[in-house]
């Protein structure tokens, strides 16, 4: 569990079916991940989330308004299971509901999470990846430190020629570019 300012990441309750089914369903949050999920398809996520905090002692952290108590997404540090030219790694990723977007919530609950990896967990780097269309995402992984460099940039092995989400660029931060304070400047 990771409080911040305003976000409560923790582990995944029963009642965030419901309302994590809502967020898969909808266009708007699907618009760079592929076509909307059915319920199953949104459950059988939170069982792989759950199913990697078991096997690695981290995953896809539920989040919640301090405030409220309202679910509105995940932050996540996850292994990605395909092969690329940069894995094996470790991934910092986001999905929240297209309701609470542009209040700082993926920001403040990434940064968050990337403090736990480095300080706490003591890993050497992590990595981001999204649609290269995908902006929103993008200025997140650029607003919590990360850079990009175009030599990274790869098709996603799971997508189609011809898919317009194929093309994926890749960021990227290092433990020592965090403690030298491109990140939170918490070391
Ligand atoms: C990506 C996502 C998590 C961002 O959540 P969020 O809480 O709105 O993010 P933040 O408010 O912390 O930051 C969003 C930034 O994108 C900017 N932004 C939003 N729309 C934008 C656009 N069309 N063009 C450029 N920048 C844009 C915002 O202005 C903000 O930057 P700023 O603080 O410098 O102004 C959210 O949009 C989402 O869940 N999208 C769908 C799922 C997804 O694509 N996940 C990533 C897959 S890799």
């Amino acid at each position: 569990m990771l409080e911040t300012e305003r976000l409560l990441l923790r582990r995944w309750k029963a009642s965030d079916r419901a309302p994590f089914a809502r967020i898969n369903g909808d266009p708007r949050v699907m618009e760079f991940l592929g076509a909307p999920l059915d319920r199953e398809q949104s459950d059988a996520l939170i069982d792989l989330a759950e199913e990697h905090f078991r096997q690695h002692g981290f995953g896809a952290y539920a989040v919640e308004l301090r405030g409220s108590g309202e679910f509105v997404g995940f932050v996540a540090l996850m292994i990605p299971s395909f092969e690329a030219h940069f894995t094996p790694c470790i991934e910092i990723g986001w999905r929240l509901a297209a309701e609470a977007w542009g209040r700082g919530y993926a920001t403040e609950g990434a940064s968050a999470l990337m403090d736990r990896a480095f300080r706490e967990m003591g890993l050497a780097e992590l990595v981001s990846f999204t649609s290269a269309t995908n902006v929103r995402s993008r200025r997140v992984m650029h607003k919590i430190g990360m850079t990009h460099d175009p030599a990274d940039d790869f098709d996603h092995p799971r997508l189609r020629e011809g898919d317009p989400l194929r093309r994926h660029v890749l960021y990227r931060v290092k433990r020592e570019e965090y403690a030298g304070g491109i990140g939170m400047r918490h070391l």
